[in-house]
Parts: C-alpha cells; structure tokens; sequence
C-alpha cells in the first residue's frame, strides 16, 4: 500500500522527471563563463527555455546581444537561441524562483595560502538560497573539494524547510570540459554526477540525458566531486614526472620529446605526458591542492601532489636559465638582450591567462634584466607588473636575440620563425623534426 507521504514524494519526483523530460523545465545556469556558457548553450539547442546568472554585468549584456565571449562558443551560435527566446542572461537571482533546475559553475580558485577559496560558492548558493522552492534540481558543477555539496550547499538548501531527496534533489557532476579541444565538446564529454540521495541521482542522470549524450551516475556526491580531483591530480603528478624526466635528460645529453614518443608506441600500459614551461589554467595547478587540502585535515599528506608542485614549480626557471645560457653560449648577455615570448596563453589555441606559465617566464627574464616583447595573435595586449605590452607580429623576430616559444599556438607560422630568429629556446617541442642550430629544445 502507498502512503501519502510516498505519494507526495512521487509527485514532487514525478513532475519534476515529466517536467525535463518533456524540455518544459526551465533551466538555470549560475556562473556564465567557460563551463557555464557552453552549458547553457547545450540545454538551449536541446530545446529548454535557459536562464544564465552572473555577477558579471557586462558579460549579461554580451550574452544578450547574442556576443559570445568564450573561445568554444560561436556568436552564430549563440545568437539565435538568444533571438529565439531560448537563452537569456540576467544579474538577477530572484529569476531562481521561475526555474526547476539551477547548474552552478562559479569560479574555486586558491588563496594566497592554498586554501579553498569557497567564497564564490558560498555566495551564489546564499542569493540561490533566497529563491529557493519545491522542485528543485540544483547541480553544483564548480571543482571542489570531497564533501563540499552536502557540508556547504545542502545546509544552506535546508534552511527552506524542505527535505533532500523529495521535496527538492541535489547533485554534483564534475565539469570536464577542455577548451580549445575540436573533438570534444559540453555534449559528448561523459558526464558524471553524484546526488545527496539515490532519488537525487536519478533526478541528475535524467537531466542530463536530455542533453549530452552519456551519463556515468555514481553513488554519492562525494564520488562524484573525487573523480574530477582523481582526474586533475592524476594529469598534474604525471606531467610532474615529465617535467622531471626532461630535466634528467637535459642534464645527461638526451632529447626528452624522442624518448616520449617512442615509449609512446607502446600499446598498452603507457600514457605519455609532456613536459613544458610549467602548469597553467583554472585546473591542474588548483584542483591538486583542494584534495591536499582536505586530506590534510583527516591525518593524511599528499605527498605526490605536493613533489609535483614543486617539480612544476621549477619549470619557469629552468626555463629562464635555458634561455640565458642560450644566449651566453651566442655570446649575448641576458641583461640587455631582447626576448620575444612567443604564445602567451596557458595552452595552445586558446586565449586564456590564467595561471599561465607564460607570466613567470618573463617576470624571470625581466628581472635578469632581458627586453620583453611577445607575439600571441590570441592574447592582444599583456599587463606584466608595471609594464603594459602589445602583441607584435611574427617576423618582429628578426629583431629579437632570443625567441622563446611558450605555447605552441597551431596558427604560428613556424618556418618563418625559424627563418627569422637567431636563436630560439622551444618549450613545446614546437619545432619538431626541423633541424638548425640556432633551436635549443627544453
Ligand atoms: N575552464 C575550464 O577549463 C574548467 C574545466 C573544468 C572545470 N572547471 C571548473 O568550473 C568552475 C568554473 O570555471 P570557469 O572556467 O567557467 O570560470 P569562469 O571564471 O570562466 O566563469 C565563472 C563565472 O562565474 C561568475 N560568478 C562569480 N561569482 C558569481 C556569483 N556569486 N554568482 C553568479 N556568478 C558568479 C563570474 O562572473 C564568471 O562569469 C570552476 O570551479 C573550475 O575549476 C573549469
């Protein structure tokens, strides 16, 4: 026999499941940026009625003049789900209490001291909270530490007076998107998630089967917020180890880029990872420390996390100490010699600075007192402390004593590069295959 109250609790789930089933639920998007924008842009194309939040009041107003902002998501993409009434953007969070659903995708970044920087989170969960009512799926997509959904969010969510799992769901699904990526996009990346409840789960894995194309659902939240820091920790100690291993060769005579790619026509049991100028972006340089962070408090040491950090941490020098002996051995001091960076952005193809390698290379070379210019077709114009740069073209090589390539950026015409520059320091093996002996390779 049915109770009333599994009743009531069928109906909540009930209307809600037939609600995104049918596209008539409204969805919510908070946070408009990298993952939130191409996010909301999918539930759009799938036929929902989509609302983006931010804070951000000029990126609102980009969004609804149908301006995209972000490198994956093509403004003849997103202006007609705009004009059709698909896609709008406000400040606005009393627009929570018109939606069903509500996708969180704020920014986790670290403070000064490694911390959790949960503010962003809070915040948004808090005006959330405000206009919060029965019915609900909230989704929190921002990387985080195990526990944070339902130790930080599930709280401010109960304050309602409605219970999890029946009056309203909660889930997290980590965001793995990969800008720049052509193969993979927000709609055949695998999505994860985990809710607070197992109804919650289910409530999550319908939402986000009418949109993407596969669904991994796993047994808690906690799982769910630990596979993207398995995830991020696991790219970052190998590219650790890569970063390591290029040093070793350097010392002893080897070209690093040969060894990866011939162990990397191993068929199984080998992944190869590269080495570079040092970590950059939102993720692998962060996400690491969130699950350092945590497992601190219950006894435990990351110690690989913390090697690879500091491993990672060395490449800006290394790098710097290249570059001055380069130009040592071509009998140019590095004080007074002009350096052009070239690519700027944390990985190639894309124009994000965040984090990027790029900054602490050329705050290096400055200090040893190097004239910096830099070319990113990507990146139009730099702060680096005091000094304000512009991109110059390519062939202002020719100028240069030392180009240093940074980010292998696909639009750079790498011959005229070489043909150009006396000397050039690549740290992205960028130069593959072309013999001249003014390249010197990390
Ligand atoms: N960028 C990536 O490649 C990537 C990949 C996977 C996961 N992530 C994770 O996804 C999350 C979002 O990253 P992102 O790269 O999209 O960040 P982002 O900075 O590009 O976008 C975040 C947006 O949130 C807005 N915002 C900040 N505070 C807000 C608030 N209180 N209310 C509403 N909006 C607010 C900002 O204005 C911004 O537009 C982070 O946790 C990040 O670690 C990012």
């Amino acid at each position: 026999m049915i109770t009333e109250v599994e009743l009531a609790v069928d109906a909540t789930a009930k209307l809600l499941e037939d609600k995104i089933k049918s596209r008539r639920a409204r969805v919510g998007v908070v946070g408009l940026g990298y993952v939130g924008l191409p996010l909301a842009v999918e539930y759009a194309k799938a036929g929902f009625t989509v609302t983006g939040i931010d804070v951000n009041e000029e990126k609102v107003r980009r969004v609804n003049a149908g301006d995209s902002y972000v490198g994956d998501i093509s403004s003849a993409t997103l202006a007609p789900l705009v004009e059709s009434g698909k896609l709008r953007a406000t400040t606005d969070f009393a627009a929570v209490l018109d939606l069903d659903t509500v996708n969180i995708a704020v920014p986790t970044p670290l403070r000064k001291t490694k911390d959790p920087d949960m503010s962003f989170i809070v915040s948004s969960c808090q005006e959330i909270a405000r206009h919060f009512h029965a019915g609900m799926l909230i989704i929190l997509e921002s990387t985080t530490y195990p526990g944070t959904t339902d130790e930080v969010v599930l709280p401010m969510l109960l304050k309602s007076g409605l219970q999890v799992g029946t009056d309203f769901f909660l889930c997290f699904s980590p965001e793995r998107v990969d800008p720049g990526n052509p193969n993979f996009h927000t709609f055949n990346i695998p999505k994860v998630v985990g809710g607070t409840t197992p109804a919650c789960t289910e409530m999550g894995r319908v939402f986000y089967s009418q949109a993407l194309q596969h669904v991994v659902p796993v047994s808690s939240t906690q799982v769910a917020e630990m596979v993207k820091l398995l995830e991020n920790t696991f790219r970052m100690i190998n590219i650790g180890l890569a970063n390591e291993i290029a040093m070793m060769c350097d010392r002893i005579g080897i070209n690093v880029w040969e060894v990866i790619d011939a162990a990397a026509t191993k068929p199984f049991g080998f992944m190869p990872f590269y080495p570079g100028p040092g970590l950059g972006g939102h993720c692998i340089p962060i996400d690491p420390f969130y699950l350092s962070w945590k497992t601190k408090q219950a006894g435990i040491e990351a110690r690989f996390i913390e090697l690879a950090g500091y491993i990672n941490g060395q490449m800006p020098h290394f790098v710097v100490d290249k570059v001055q002996n380069a130009l040592n051995d071509a009998g140019k001091p590095v004080k007074g010699a002009r350096i052009l960076v070239v690519g700027v952005s944390y990985k190639r193809d894309i124009d994000d600075m965040r984090e990027s390698p790029a900054l602490d290379v050329m705050l290096l070379l400055q200090r040893r007192g190097g004239i910096l210019s830099y070319c990113d077709p990507h990146v139009p114009t730099l702060k680096l402390e005091d000094l304000k740069l512009q991109s110059v073209p390519l062939e202002s090589a020719a100028d240069a004593d030392c180009a240093v390539i940074i980010t292998d950026h696909k639009v750079f015409d790498y011959q005229l590069l070489v043909e150009k520059a006396p000397l050039i320091v690549d740290t992205r093996n960028a130069l593959k295959g072309v013999k001249s002996p003014k390249i010197v390779r990390l």
